[in-house]
């Protein structure tokens, strides 16, 4: 018996070798069929048992089936290992490079409002301000009484609003809806929302019953508000002439801040960069000219009061800026209205690459 066991042991692992170095499915699976088939080496060895005596032939019988369980198993085993392996091959045949440059076929292009606005939160981004938004339809508390414009007050007459038919409901305060008139409301909606301290922009479209050259009924401001318990005028400044001088692409442009008047901020300033003027057209920078870019001021004290904000603890600053007159001047866009006019021609010739998306650190507009 010990002669046969050997005999075995050898066949085991003669088979299992041969197994283990087949090198694919048709290979295996003759190996399978020359072990394991009809006319198979093992099956043939359990054929001949039958000359054995009964004692002989059950251990003999056991030896030949694990052999076979064995062989069967390692034959799975391989069959595995060569089903993982072509799949890799394949994957990696096939592989799909996305890293690819996208083919320009699309003639898309970013409208230069948009760019604007994308440029305008690229700068203040850096700063650490977030974007926030409001309604364009809103009440007469939000868009003029929060932001200390009472009912009779004569900057209502300024703001020649789109108003709306109905009332408001009692609890928005009751009067009038109208479309914002500037984005200033955002900072009612900021304020009563959110704790300070705040650093907010708010890019947004803003209505207003006018249309000439430089007017149009719809057009875009972008709203900043700072709140927190140490935020000076003299933060006001340099943010307002960083971000001047990184959206004009001017390093030492020339600026300055003059008196002026909004209820909302007080002291309120208008802010002036430095121009030449040739002809009907600017150029930004320094010159002999200023003009006149944004208004800004110190947070009125009543206006964080109907926000409910202490004014005792808290001030900020604030700022309006208009997108249009941004783009205009940077882009050298010579009418305000063609903006609105949808002609292709003209968004292709001042639109962007829709793939070239403004950042501080890829360029504002590369
Ligand atoms: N809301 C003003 C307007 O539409 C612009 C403005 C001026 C906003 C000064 C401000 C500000 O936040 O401080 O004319």
């Amino acid at each position: 018996m010990g002669n046969l066991g050997e005999t075995l042991d050898a066949l085991r692992s003669e088979l299992i070798d041969a197994v283990n170095a087949a090198e694919g499915l048709d290979a295996l699976e003759q190996l399978r069929v020359s072990a394991l088939g009809k006319k198979g080496r093992i099956t043939h060895l359990m054929k001949e048992m039958g000359g054995l005596d009964a004692d002989a032939r059950k251990a003999r019988g056991q030896d030949l089936n694990a052999l076979k369980t064995d062989i069967a198993a390692a034959i799975e085993n391989r069959k595995s290992t060569l089903a993982q392996a072509a799949l890799d091959a394949r994957l990696m045949e096939e592989r799909l490079d996305v890293s690819l440059p996208v083919r320009p076929e699309s003639e898309g292009r970013i409208h230069p409002i948009s760019q604007t606005i994308e440029e305008i939160i690229a700068i203040f981004g850096e700063m650490g301000f977030a974007v926030a938004e409001g309604p364009e339809i809103e009440d007469d508390w939000h868009n003029f009484t929060a932001l200390n414009i009472p009912p009779d007050h004569p900057a209502r007459q300024e703001h020649d609003t789109f108003y709306l038919p109905g009332e408001n409901s009692r609890e928005s305060g009751g009067g009038r809806t109208l479309l914002r008139t500037h984005t200033s409301p955002v900072q009612v909606h900021t304020m009563q929302s959110s704790k300070p301290p705040l650093r907010i922009i708010v890019p947004g479209r803003t209505y207003r019953c006018d249309y000439d050259a430089t007017h149009s009924p719809m057009f875009h401001q972008v709203e900043g508000l700072v709140v927190d318990e140490a935020t000076h005028m003299g933060h006001l400044k340099g943010c307002l002439i960083d971000f001047c001088r990184a959206i004009f692409g001017v390093e030492d442009l020339p600026a300055k801040f003059r008196a002026s008047y909004f209820p909302f901020t007080e002291p309120s300033a208008e802010m002036d960069i430095g121009c030449t003027r040739e002809g009907g057209e600017f150029r930004i920078g320094h010159g002999d000219d200023w003009l006149e870019i944004l208004g800004c001021g110190m947070v009125n004290p009543k206006v964080l009061e109907n926000c409910g904000i202490d004014s005792t603890k808290y001030q900020g600053f604030a700022f309006g800026i208009g997108v249009e007159r941004i783009a205009m001047l940077k882009y050298g866009i010579p009418d305000l209205r063609t903006f609105f006019e949808s002609d292709l021609r003209w968004l292709r010739h001042y639109g962007f690459s829709p793939l070239q998306i403004p950042s501080m650190v890829g360029g504002l507009n590369p």
